[in-house]
């Protein structure tokens, strides 16, 4: 048994840490022949893109999947620690889970991802949460065969959870969730420590992923017909800087372009570790994607320095209007707390001129949420939920407007879109263009995985409308 501990997490120095090849003892290619699995994932794309890989993994143990949980024989959640509502969700499923065990004792229940490297939730399961077979942690989730076994052979809760992260793992079989966009890990972790998050505790420091190893895994998916690559990390613009010297974002997004996969996007990217390198390549390779995702967090100098952000409102202003001028038709989105202990209506005024000021183009707000162990949980939360709620709304509403005014700005336009499926409406498809608008249009001999234009006739606040000529 191995439990999580934030102390050690948070004082882990990663700097024994090795790349491996992953290989599945041949003991457990196909042992679970006709079983199913429902596999739940929450949280981020980090998470999304490991449920790729466990399903890989499940797959070669012979596994198939279900989108019902009562058809399954194993039941694996893969959790996220964010905010507060994700551990609710992720409970919440677990008394579900319960009430089926009742009729159904045989079923196998699992828990992993970030909410398994948290010592709170790790002691409750232990405590109130008999029913569950195991718990298996972000820095260990390929261990799956080897902990189903243990728990197989003892009959009791299995708990493996490592607090210091482990040695980089290479190609880890997967099974991706389209055939057209692929996640493709870039770095691990965290070592911002932003006072109010859990990441840097639940995905250990920073490890980037070796540039041979990257570039090798967008050649093959190239070469297997994939339109789109993510370039995935918590800080993804801290590429390189545990490894090399002289290799950074901007260079692996230059030998990223060159293999000519026609689109690339990457996320997420703290303001903090952006350079100009990255502006000029990102201006000037047309397959490297003019959408940026670019947390803010707050417009207030005072709260963003509580929040240990590292940087001011000046010095992002001055970034994003560099981007937004060297970047012809740059997207650029962002995330916004609201309601960090201590913020006052000044402060949260400022977070709304910086909004004015920025337009963007997109934004994902939240009400500030208390992560236990974190340094900002100490901080006493004086302000209160109604507060909170209404500067929410306010601020939503604000964002909303920006949303639209600058959708309708493209009416008229002819946008580049990546054909993904076909959305509800009858005979109508869904895509992204090139800033990441969400298009619908219609269209004659239209090919899901194709890159089309498309002339927008209409704008909503989410989305564009539009047709193929
Ligand atoms: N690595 C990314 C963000 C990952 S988490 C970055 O630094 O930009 C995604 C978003 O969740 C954050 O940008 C932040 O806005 C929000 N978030 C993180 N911790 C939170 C908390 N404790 N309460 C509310 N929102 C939080
Ligand atoms: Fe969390 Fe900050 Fe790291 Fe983003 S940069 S994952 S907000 S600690
Ligand atoms: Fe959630 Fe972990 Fe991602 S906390 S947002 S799943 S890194």
């Amino acid at each position: 048994m191995h439990l999580p501990d934030f102390k050690v997490a948070r004082s882990s120095d990663k700097k024994d840490y090795v790349t491996k090849t992953y290989r599945l003892n041949e003991k457990y290619l196909n042992k679970y022949k006709g079983e199913t699995c429902y596999l739940r994932t929450y949280g981020c794309q980090m998470n999304e893109h490991d449920s790729e890989n466990i399903k890989g993994i499940l797959t070669l143990l012979g596994f198939t999947f279900t989108d019902k949980m009562d058809d399954a024989n194993l039941i694996i959640l893969n959790t996220c620690s964010i905010r507060e509502n994700a551990h609710n969700k992720a409970f919440g499923l677990l008394g579900r889970v319960k009430h089926l065990k009742e009729n159904k004792p045989n079923i196998k229940v699992g828990l992993c991802g970030c909410m398994a490297q948290e010592e709170i939730v790790v002691k409750t399961i232990m405590e109130k949460y008999p029913f569950v077979n195991f718990v298996i942690g972000t820095h260990n989730f390929y261990e799956l065969p080897e902990i189903l076994e243990k728990e197989e052979l003892s009959n009791n809760q299995q708990i493996e959870v490592y607090s210091r992260e482990q040695d980089l793992v290479e190609r880890l079989p997967v099974v991706r969730a389209s055939k057209y966009k692929a996640y493709v890990n870039i770095i691990y972790g965290c070592d911002k420590f932003c006072t109010y998050c859990i990441v840097p505790y639940t995905r250990g420091r920073q490890r980037s992923r070796k540039k041979e190893d990257i570039i090798k895994e967008v050649e093959d998916l190239v070469k297997e017909g994939y339109s789109e690559v993510t370039l995935l990390g918590q800080n993804v613009n801290a590429y390189g800087k545990d490894l090399y010297s002289d290799y950074s974002l901007a260079e692996l997004l230059i030998d990223v372009a060159k293999t000519d996969i026609p689109r690339i996007r990457f996320m997420t990217s703290h303001p903090w570790d952006f350079n100009d390198k990255m502006i000029e390549v990102i201006a000037k390779y047309p397959n490297i994607m003019p959408s940026i995702h670019l947390p803010v967090q707050s417009g207030s100098n005072r709260i963003l320095k509580l929040m240990g952000r590292r940087y001011t409102k000046e010095t992002y202003l001055t970034l994003f209007h560099k981007m937004k001028e060297q970047i012809p038709n740059c997207t650029i989105s962002t995330d916004i707390i609201v309601g960090f202990p201590g913020e006052t209506d000044e402060d949260f005024k400022e977070t709304l001129d910086l909004v004015k000021e920025c337009k963007y183009d997109n934004a994902f707000t939240f009400i500030y949420s208390p992560r236990v162990g974190t340094p900002a949980a100490k901080l006493k939360d004086n302000v209160s939920k109604e507060v909170k709620e209404a500067r929410l709304q306010e601020l939503n509403c604000l964002v909303n407007k920006y949303f639209k005014e600058n959708n309708d700005k493209l009416v008229g336009k002819k946008l580049k879109v990546l054909v993904e499926g076909i959305s509800t409406k009858k005979n109508e498809y869904f895509g992204y263009s090139e800033t990441n608008k969400l298009i619908n249009f219609t269209g004659d001999n239209i090919k899901i995985g194709d890159i089309v234009e498309v002339l927008i006739t209409d704008s909503k606040t989410w989305s564009l409308d539009g047709y193929v000529k």
